[in-house]
């Protein structure tokens, strides 16, 4: 079975990308024939400073392995070194209408936040599902907030067969039972994230204990004192699913254990949960990031195994698409 998932290499990753999608890539990469793209063409669909575009990316790299993917095992690159990506996506995006992309919820949510916009934002869900198609991915893993993402890469593949014949796996997005829509600690009605969230309330992966533990200690919780699930406490039920992610629990054994305890209390745990289950991170990154060398060549060898199957992709689509070999 063939899993592609990417990531963006701006912003500081968070505790949702990590329990949304990339300890799922962990986990399941012995099983599985995994690529994942660290998304720089994504990136520059709002500006970037290049310097900082450049070290993001190594940073990222370095981040995913400390997570504990293996690039031995799985292929981990950078999407520009590919370069079939952008050539698909233009074919791909003459076959999608553009009223589908306007609609597209995450367009409309980042392009209402600016004055301005570039065109790639718009054409960004198509990029995103040439990334999956170009390696006939099965199975693609992500959080809640890629689903219409996911949605429009396989309306794309099923068009794209009826039209030219059979030529792309139709991929199917998988979302955690658990922590894919991890929420803001301070404003638990939006999903925590880098560039829409609060400070306080994004707890980024690399951030060391005491700020875990003032970011949890400090998360909005509502009223009451029951550790329990509820629609009406967005608060404490984010917070019970994150203690249940971390200490690989049930969220029913998580308030089983802590319904009498008191918000004070649970949150002291949660902290401590938070600490242990991001901290080896930290320190593992720490060391590879001092080794942008053998980053270099870790992602080199990904964008070769990687190319190497885009590379066959692309020629099969330009060929039903009608273009002469070159
Ligand atoms: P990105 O970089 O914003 O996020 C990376 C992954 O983290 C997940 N995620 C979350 N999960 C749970 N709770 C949250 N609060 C949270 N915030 C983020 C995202 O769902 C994602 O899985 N467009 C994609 C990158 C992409 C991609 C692809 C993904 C490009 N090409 C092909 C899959 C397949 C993005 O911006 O993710």
């Amino acid at each position: 079975m063939r899993v592609l998932s990417g990531i963006q290499p701006t912003g500081e990753k968070h505790l949702g990308n990590y329990v949304g999608a990339i300890r799922r890539w962990v986990a399941e990469q012995h099983e599985v024939d995994a690529f994942h793209p660290i998304v720089d063409l994504h990136a520059i669909t709002v500006p970037q400073d290049p310097e900082e575009l450049r070290e993001a990316t190594l940073d990222l790299a370095a981040l995913l392995i400390a997570s504990g993917l293996d690039p031995d095992v799985c292929t981990l690159f950078v999407q520009s070194h590919v370069p079939e990506h952008p050539r698909l996506s233009w074919v791909l995006e003459c076959l999608t209408p553009y009223g589908e992309l306007r609609r597209m919820p995450q367009f409309r949510e980042k392009s209402a936040a600016q004055t301005s916009f570039s065109v790639g934002l718009m054409t960004y869900p198509v990029l995103q599902a040439a990334d999956i198609l170009l390696y006939d991915a099965d199975v693609v893993p992500v959080g809640e907030d890629q689903r219409q993402h996911l949605e429009l890469a396989r309306d794309i593949a099923q068009r794209f067969n009826q039209r030219f014949g059979e030529t792309f796996v139709v991929p199917e997005g998988t979302y955690g039972e658990l922590g894919a829509k991890i929420m803001d600690l301070q404003s638990p009605e939006t999903r925590m994230s880098t560039s829409l969230g609060t400070e306080l309330g994004t707890v980024k992966v690399l951030d060391p204990p005491d700020t875990i533990r003032r970011k949890v200690r400090s998360a909005v919780t509502d009223s009451g004192r029951d550790v329990v699930r509820a629609e009406e406490k967005p608060g404490i039920t984010n917070l019970i699913e994150i203690m249940a992610v971390a200490t690989d629990e049930t969220p029913e054994a998580v308030e089983a254990r802590y319904a009498s305890d008191g918000y004070g209390r649970f949150k002291e745990e949660v902290a401590e949960a938070v600490v242990e289950l991001l901290d080896p991170i930290r320190l593992r990154y720490g060391e590879l990031r001092g080794s942008p060398d053998r980053l270099a060549e870790i992602l080199a060898q990904g964008a070769e195994k990687a190319h190497a199957i885009a590379r066959e992709t692309l020629a099969r689509v330009h060929e039903r698409v009608g273009f002469v070999t070159p």
